[in-house]
């Protein structure tokens, strides 16, 4: 077998808020895989750090009355904590404002000033008089410059939906200060990214390196054109001073997204000075030179909502300053909770913490990787289905095996399994079905593989029900047979130990003990335990109550009230209004407003002026009519709508609707459905299509 060296990453959290259940999506998926890899006999370093600089972390310290460095190491302290609880497994956790970083940081800047890739140029901003600082534009507010609604963001109006300069703002205040800012130009320093366009096109689409649905996300980037990237602030700003600099000049800052990526090497950096000279010695060089790109493989395991920073300016910034590029870039999607976004006010923005002090970690592992595929999608975490599938899957199936054949062998064998298996083609099933659990973790399709394990289980427990070691106990003259069939299934529970030690450590581990075995890798399963003792059954798992995740969504309530809001992450936001996935753009600062869509969220629906050109019943579905739209486009659409008990098809024929002509399309056992034809009311008593005045012109989009 080749040992394969692998790095791997998680994004890096930002050091001004706890940890929530949001971002375990993320730490969780990472830890399973990094641990998946291992078990089959790689090596695998997995790091991570904190994501330290930038104006929202200044900020906040300055709020708490501490130095930000204060503030980044209370807050190191704590997510370290609750990643510990979690069992994450990190080789090592860094921080962004560090030696290592530092030194990265410049050195990359160097190379790319060196060789031509950085420019400079004036840029006009508000800047707060009384704060001495250039305002982002989540901290200018005023008066909307087009309807005149009151105290909206810098960047667009909450009211009419307009986008703007936050320079366009009529009576514009500081959220800091409230003073009026005044225009203010300074020099900035930007990272030529069109330069990259090519190097990037191939990139994207080599390799298997990205998702599909993340390189068609590139390629529509690439088309809209991708422009110079702006790496500096101003003073005051918590952050690396840009060196060489002219020194009669005011000082430079790297923009926190600058250095937040050099984080990953930073981080492996640490851990390499560390380990020098112990037997887990690593080669930074092996890692990052780009003349070793094929002898190593780097992995960075990211949510959606940061695709831009890491799929085009990391590979660039890279490539420019002669470094290897990572292998792989996997995005995932975003939490919902009961299918709907996380919300304070429901309980459902849960931090890590208060989950912990409710429920095992582990429940919520093992229901993340039933959850997760190799896909960007979103993912829901429906606390009914949550419970229901813990309990019946874990303590129901798994570890049911061993609770109903353990207490036999350690009773009335003194521990012993049987010398020979009596089952070998049923074990030998389970072994081989290793093979694809091992695949499916590799490609990071936890859904696919935990599905696998419970069907393994679920013959272990067929086998059990089939032989009923119980009532051949009580006959007499089935000693041997008894022993066997126990054996059988704890051979099972072994094999299933090992297939779900990378979603469930610490149960995996208590059972190795209770196994009397010291090894849990997927190599491990081929020596099956024959003749073997094992120690006394201690219970594995408690089944979920009710009751605790009923506290734990009561106290998440209360945990939030009690709490300042955290401070809106000025450079997340910023950063990603200037780039085309500001559309995405799916910030914690959004989530903390979970009750409401964000005008973005609305921007996403598009809706279009359509001309019914015909109407007609659909035969043999008695809620449907069928519609032929035309929307501006060269093709007519093809429409179904659940009005068929409402209307005649004659009444809309030739009228104007409205369309919703984004939405997916959807296949139905008529025909294909491409969009929505909008109508009021409630679909059981009367709906009424919406119509416009005749005077609307087809395929104008509706604002
Ligand atoms: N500091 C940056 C990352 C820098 S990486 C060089 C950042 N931090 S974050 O704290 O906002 O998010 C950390 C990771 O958690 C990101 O990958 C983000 O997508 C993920 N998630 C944060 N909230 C999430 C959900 N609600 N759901 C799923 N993942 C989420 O971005
Ligand atoms: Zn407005």
């Amino acid at each position: 077998m080749i040992v394969r060296e692998i790095l791997v990453t998680s994004a890096l959290p930002y050091a001004n808020g706890y940890i929530h259940l949001g971002h375990l999506v993320e730490y969780i998926q990472t830890d399973i895989w990094a641990r998946a890899m291992k078990a089959q006999g790689h090596q695998v370093t997995y790091v991570c750090a904190d994501d330290a600089h930038g104006t929202a972390i200044m900020l906040k310290a300055e709020a708490n009355g501490i130095t930000p460095e204060e503030q980044i190491a209370s807050v190191k302290a704590s997510h370290e904590a609750d990643f510990a609880k979690f069992l994450i497994n990190f080789d090592n956790y860094h921080s962004t404002h560090s030696e290592e970083n530092k030194h990265f940081s410049e050195l990359i800047y160097r190379r790319l000033n060196g060789a031509g890739h950085i420019s400079t140029k004036d840029v006009e901003q508000l800047f707060d008089p009384e704060k001495q600082l250039f305002l982002a534009d989540r901290f200018v507010k005023g008066t909307c410059p087009e309807c005149g609604a009151l105290d909206q963001y810098g960047d667009n109006c909450e009211v009419c939906g307009t986008t703007y300069d936050a320079t366009d703002l009529k009576d514009p205040y500081s959220t800091l200060s409230d003073a009026t800012p005044v225009l203010k130009t300074s020099k900035h320093y930007f990272f030529d990214l069109p330069e990259f366009e090519q190097f990037l096109k191939d990139w994207t689409r080599s390799d298997n390196r990205l998702q599909t649905s993340v390189a068609n996300k590139l390629q529509e980037w690439f088309d809209a054109g991708l422009t110079s990237w702006d790496i500096s602030r101003d003073a005051p700003y918590f952050g690396f001073q840009i060196p060489d600099t002219p020194s009669d000049e005011p000082d430079k800052y790297f923009y926190v997204w600058l250095d937040a990526p050099v984080g990953y090497m930073a981080s492996f950096k640490n851990l390499c000075d560390k380990r020098a000279g112990t037997e887990n010695e690593l080669d930074f060089d092996r890692y990052w030179m780009q003349e070793n790109e094929h002898k190593t493989e780097v992995y960075h395991f990211i949510g959606k909502d940061i695709v831009y920073f890491h799929a085009l300016f990391w590979p660039a910034m890279l490539a420019g300053s002669e470094f290897r590029t990572p292998t792989g870039v996997f995005a995932h999607g975003f939490l919902m909770v009961n299918g709907e976004k996380m919300s304070k006010s429901r309980g459902t923005f849960i931090k890590a913490e208060t989950y912990a002090e409710h429920l095992h970690p582990e429940y919520l592992r093992y229901y993340f990787a039933s959850k997760l595929s190799d896909k960007v999608e979103d993912i829901n975490l429906d606390l009914e289905d949550f419970m229901q599938k813990v309990n019946s899957d874990l303590v129901g199936k798994v570890v049911n095996i061993a609770s109903r054949s353990a207490g036999f062998i350690v009773k009335k064998y003194d521990g012993m399994l049987s010398d020979v298996c009596v089952e070998s083609e049923l074990l030998e099933d389970i072994t081989k079905t290793g093979d694809a659990i091992a695949a499916a973790y590799e490609n990071r399709e936890f859904s696919r593989a935990m599905r696998l394990i419970m069907q393994c289980a679920d013959k272990a427990n067929e086998y059990i029900d089939e032989k009923k070691p119980w009532s051949l106990a009580k006959q007499e003259g089935t000693e041997q047979e008894v022993q066997d069939v126990c054996s059988v299934a704890i051979n099972i529970f072994r094999q299933l130990m090992v297939y779900l030690a990378p979603v469930l450590p610490e149960l995996t581990a208590n059972a190795k003990e209770f196994l009397n075995i010291d090894d849990l890798s997927f190599a491990s399963r081929n020596q099956w335990l024959l003749g073997h003792k094992i120690n006394k059954f201690k219970p594995l798992m408690q089944r979920i109550e009710e009751k605790d995740v009923a506290a734990m969504v009561e106290a998440s309530k209360e945990s939030l009230a009690q709490n300042a809001t955290p401070v809106a992450n000025a450079d997340n936001i910023s950063a990603k209004k200037n780039t085309p996935s500001a559309k995405e753009a799916d910030t914690d600062t959004n989530a903390e407003q979970a009750d409401y869509i964000g005008i973005e969220d609305f921007a996403k629906v598009e809706m279009k002026v359509a001309h019914v050109l015909e109407c007609n019943h659909v035969e043999g579905a008695d809620k449907l009519l069928q519609f032929t739209l035309n929307v501006g486009e060269d093709q007519p659409r093809n429409v179904f709508s659940g009005i068929r008990k409402f209307y005649e098809p004659e009444q809309l024929v030739d009228k104007k609707v409205i369309c919703v002509t984004n939405l997916a399309p959807r296949k139905m056992k008529f025909g294909v459905s491409e969009g929505m034809v909008l109508s009021t009311g409630d679909p059981k008593t009367g709906l009424t299509v919406v119509t416009l005045p005749d005077d609307c012109v087809v395929g104008d989009v509706l604002a």
